[in-house]
């Protein structure tokens, strides 16, 4: 009997006290935990940029659905707060003391609250477990945050004295976003040397390292697996969200945490409209679909976009249309090199399209059509930060994405691959999804010859 009464008076005594296991930030997640060596190798090459200085910087805001709903659902932590502490846990502040290129850490988290842990769960507190994951060994409270930092920042041999306090300029200590502009709140409000942080995690982050490239290559392997189960069921009288609800259902079966950004499935007209995501059209035989999907994957983005038939075979218009594209593409990616630019890519793909056009686009090119970039960074963000001019180097990941919009005829066209620069030239990620028209037309031939469909 008594002994299973026994156990849960102990467990709610436990409980009590703040006694019951915190999960750990990562430790559920299917991405696992970022490796402390990685951790500190980020965090040092940002002691190295910075030089002398100190850099604050805040875990995100828990979201607040319409101010008045007690549940906090899917925090999501800041991508630089992640970045440097692969941590989960809001009101955190990290301090990094630079001096002459190498840094000291000091991590702030705040008390664990059984009471608020009964509804959303074992929260991190300041201790042993938080320094272990992190690999950063001064850990304190938050409530001491805003005054340790205060005396830091006046000491007389404060390296903020010597090379600047450096925060994200868009973001406020944990809990000001009320407007909030005394104590803690206004402790950088007009502080003499203060500069952007952001450039700095950009320039970073812009870069992957191993463990990046881990999550990235998974969070793509998942969206391409979407894309050929979207292929082989997509059929005229098919509603566009039925489509999307087969996308995302692959992403969290395969253990993505969410989508990268919200899915476009945009058949017929909507093919034409670059970012449409309502997905509330039915679609009809004879319709191009353009499906552009992310599952984002340990706080990582893929960004995949394939264009199919929705009966299964192109009509030879649009074949010509997408091999128009397609080979645009094929261009870009063959001159993915280090040292190559953006802009010079966007210049290949545009070339290629003005002199292939034919008399598909009525004698002018149809680069007319292209009303959209090639490329963007791709990682935690879809567009990811970190600027668009760099010129390519080993370990940057880029999408190549031309497309083709006729929305006087309802063609919509795109084709998009997620790359990454490699010594040699380039690796494409995305390569699992089926992509010349052929491929395209096999996928969803085998799909439809299995189910009796189509
Ligand atoms: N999925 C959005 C984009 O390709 O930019
Ligand atoms: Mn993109
Ligand atoms: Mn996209």
């Amino acid at each position: 009997m008594n002994g299973t009464r026994g156990a849960w008076l102990v467990a709610l005594l436990l409980w009590g006290v703040g006694g019951v296991e915190p999960v750990a930030a990562q430790s559920g997640s299917p991405a696992g935990p970022v490796p402390r060596e990685r951790l500190a190798a980020r965090r040092a090459a940002l002691a190295e940029r910075i030089g002398t200085g100190v850099a604050v910087l805040w875990s995100a805001e828990p979201r607040d659905i319409e101010g008045d709903y007690p549940q906090d659902s899917d925090y999501r932590e800041d991508n630089d707060f992640f970045y440097l502490t692969g941590l989960e846990a809001p009101g955190a502040w990290l301090v990094l003391v630079a001096r002459d290129g190498r840094g000291e850490e000091i991590l702030y988290l705040p008390a664990r609250n059984p009471a608020a842990e009964r509804w959303t769960g074992p929260q991190l507190g300041p201790g042993p477990e938080a320094a272990s994951l992190s690999g950063i060994r001064d850990v304190r409270a938050a409530d001491r945050a805003g005054s340790d930092v205060a005396a830091l920042l006046s000491s007389g041999d404060s390296p903020a004295r010597r090379g600047g306090v450096f925060i994200k300029a868009n973001r406020r200590p944990p809990g000001c976003n009320g407007g909030e502009s005394d104590g803690v709140c206004g402790l950088f409000a007009g502080l003499a040397g203060t500069s952007d942080l952001r450039p700095h995690l950009a320039a970073l982050r812009l870069v992957k390292d191993e463990d990046e490239l881990r999550r990235l290559r998974r969070a793509i392997g998942i969206t391409t697996e979407a894309q050929r189960a979207a292929m082989a069921a997509a059929g005229p009288g098919m509603w566009e969200y039925e489509l999307e609800a087969l996308i995302e259902y692959t992403f969290r079966r395969r253990g993505a945490e969410r989508v990268g950004f919200p899915s476009i499935v945009g058949s017929g007209p909507n093919s034409t409209v670059l970012h449409y995501d309502k997905s509330r059209r039915r679609m009809e035989a004879g319709d191009l679909v353009v499906v552009d999907i992310g599952a984002e994957y340990g706080y990582y983005s893929a960004d995949v976009t394939r264009t199919y038939p929705v009966s299964g075979r192109f009509t030879p218009r649009q074949r010509a249309l997408y091999e128009l594209v397609l080979g645009a593409q094929e261009a870009a990616i063959r001159a993915v090199r280090p040292g190559v630019t953006i802009r010079e890519l966007t210049q290949i793909a545009r070339a290629y399209m003005r002199e292939n056009s034919g008399d598909l686009c009525g004698g002018a090119s149809c680069e007319r059509y292209f009303v959209h970039g090639l490329s963007h960074w791709l990682g935690m963000d879809v567009h990811d930060v970190g600027d668009i001019g760099t010129p390519l180097a080993p370990g940057m990941v880029l999408t190549i994405e031309p497309g083709i919009y006729i929305p006087e005829e309802s063609i919509g066209i795109r084709i998009e691959d997620d790359v990454l620069v490699t010594a040699e030239g380039a690796e494409v990620l995305s390569a699992d999804a089926p992509r010349t028209p052929d491929e395209v037309e096999r996928a969803m031939a085998a799909a439809a010859a299995a189910a009796g469909t189509r």
